[in-house]
C-alpha cells in the first residue's frame, strides 16, 4: 500500500523524521506512538502523501482511497444536523461498503439515539462530536483509514467499539494513539519515536514492542546499525538506562499519575457538557469563554499526565526488563 524509502523531514533545524523506511501492506494496522511533537502528524501525512518528505521516496499503491481522521477533527458547522453531518444532506441513506444504510441505523451503531437525528452538532457534547467525527471517517469509501489520535476524548463505550471497528477492519490502517490497550489490541506493527527523528517500527502490539525494546543489546544494535546518524542519542539512554534505577519521585508519578489522569477526565467530561448547549454562549458570553479556557486547560494537563506516565511506563519496564 506504501513504500517509503529513506524519508526525512526537517523543520528549521529540528530534525523530525530522520532516514525512515518502512512498508504498509495490505491487512496492516500500524499503530504510531510518540510524545507530543514528536512528528506523529507528520510522519503519517508524509506515508499518506498528503506531505511531501525533504529527501526519500514515498511510493504509494495505487488502490489507495484514503480516510483521514485528523487531529484537528474536520470541521463541521454548529447547525448541520446529525444526519446530514452524516449522510452529507438530502437522504436518510448512507454507503458503507458498498452498502446502502439507514442513517438512523449506522447511527445506533456509534450509539446515538434515533432522537438524535436533527439535532445540530453544536448542541451535541464534546464527545458526541468525536463520535461524529469518527463516524464520518469510518464512513467514507476508503480502504484505508487513517486515524490521527481518535481515542482522545472518547468515552468508554465508543472507545470499546472503536476497537471492534479497527480489529474486524480487513483493511489497512495508521492509528496514532497513546491508549497501550487499544494498540495491543488492534496493532499489528507499531512505529515508535525514539527521539533526534529517529523512528523504529516493531511487530505485534505496544507490549509487544516493549519486550522487543527492552531486550537491549540486540534489537538495539540492529537499530544502530541502521541510524548510525542517531547512534549517539540511542547509546546514551541505553546505558543510562541499565544502570539506573527509577527514582522514588518516579515511583510516585507513576502510581499519582493515573488517578490524576482520571480526575482531569471527569473534569473534562463535566467542562465538555456545558458548552455544548450553545444556548450558553447567548446568555452568558464571558461563563462560556471561561468555561472553553478551562476545557482546554484540562485537556492540555490531561495530554501531559499521559505523556508523562507513558514515557515513565516505559522507562519502568526497560529497567525492570
Ligand atoms: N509546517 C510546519 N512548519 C514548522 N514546524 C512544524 C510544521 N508542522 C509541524 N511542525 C513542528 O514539527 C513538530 C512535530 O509536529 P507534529 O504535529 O507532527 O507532532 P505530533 O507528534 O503529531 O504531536 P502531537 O502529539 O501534539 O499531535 C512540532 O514541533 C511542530 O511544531
Ligand atoms: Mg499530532
Amino acid at each position: 500500500m506504501v513504500e517509503a524509502e529513506n524519508i526525512t523531514k526537517t523543520y528549521g533545524d529540528r530534525v523530525i523524521v530522520n532516514d525512515f523506511s518502512t512498508r504498509v501492506l495490505r491487512g496492516d494496522r500500524i499503530g504510531i506512538v510518540g510524545p507530543n511533537g514528536a512528528g506523529k502528524t507528520t510522519l503519517i501525512k508524509m506515508l499518506t502523501g498528503l506531505l511531501e518528505p525533504d529527501s526519500g521516496k514515498i511510493k504509494l499503491g495505487s488502490a489507495l482511497e484514503l480516510a483521514m481522521l485528523d487531529q484537528g477533527r474536520a470541521k463541521l458547522l454548529p447547525e448541520t444536523r446529525l444526519k446530514d453531518a452524516l449522510t452529507g444532506g438530502g437522504s436518510d441513506t448512507i454507503h458503507i461498503n458498498g452498502e446502502a444504510r439507514h442513517v438512523v441505523g449506522y447511527m445506533k451503531d456509534f450509539l446515538f439515539t434515533p432522537e438524535q437525528a436533527n439535532t445540530p452538532i453544536g448542541k451535541l457534547s464534546g464527545g458526541e462530536r468525536a463520535r461524529v467525527a469518527l463516524a464520518r471517517a469510518l464512513s467514507l469509501p476508503s480502504n484505508f483509514p487513517v486515524l490521527d489520535e481518535p481515542t482522545n476524548d472518547l468515552d468508554l463505550e465508543t472507545l470499546d467499539l472503536l476497537e471492534e471497528m479497527v480489529s474486524d477492519y480487513a483493511g489497512t490502517a495508521i492509528v496514532v494513539s497513546h491508549d497501550r490497550d487499544f494498540l495491543d489490541r488492534v496493532a499489528t506493527s507499531v512505529i515508535i519515536a525514539e527521539g533526534e527523528g529517529m523512528w523504529t517500527e516493531y511487530a505485534g502490539g505496544y507490549s509487544d514492542m516493549v519486550i522487543q525494546r527492552g531486550e537491549g543489546v540486540n534489537a538495539r544494535a540492529a537499530i544502530t546499525k541502521a541510524h548510525r546518524a542517531g547512534k549517539t542519542a540511542l547509546a546514551q539512554t541505553t546505558a543510562a538506562t541499565a544502570k539506573r534505577k527509577l527514582s522514588f519521585k518516579e515511583k510516585h508519578a507513576l502510581e499519582t499519575l493515573p488517578k490524576d489522569i482520571e480526575k482531569l477526565e471527569a473534569e473534562i467530561k463535566t467542562l465538555n457538557a456545558a458548552p455544548a448547549d450553545g444556548s450558553l454562549y447567548a446568555k452568558d458570553p464571558a461563563s462560556f469563554a471561561a468555561k472553553s479556557k478551562a476545557l482546554a486547560a484540562a485537556e492540555t494537563k490531561r495530554a501531559a499526565a499521559e505523556e508523562q506516565w507513558l514515557e515513565l511506563e516505559l522507562l519502568r519496564e526497560e529497567i525492570e526488563g
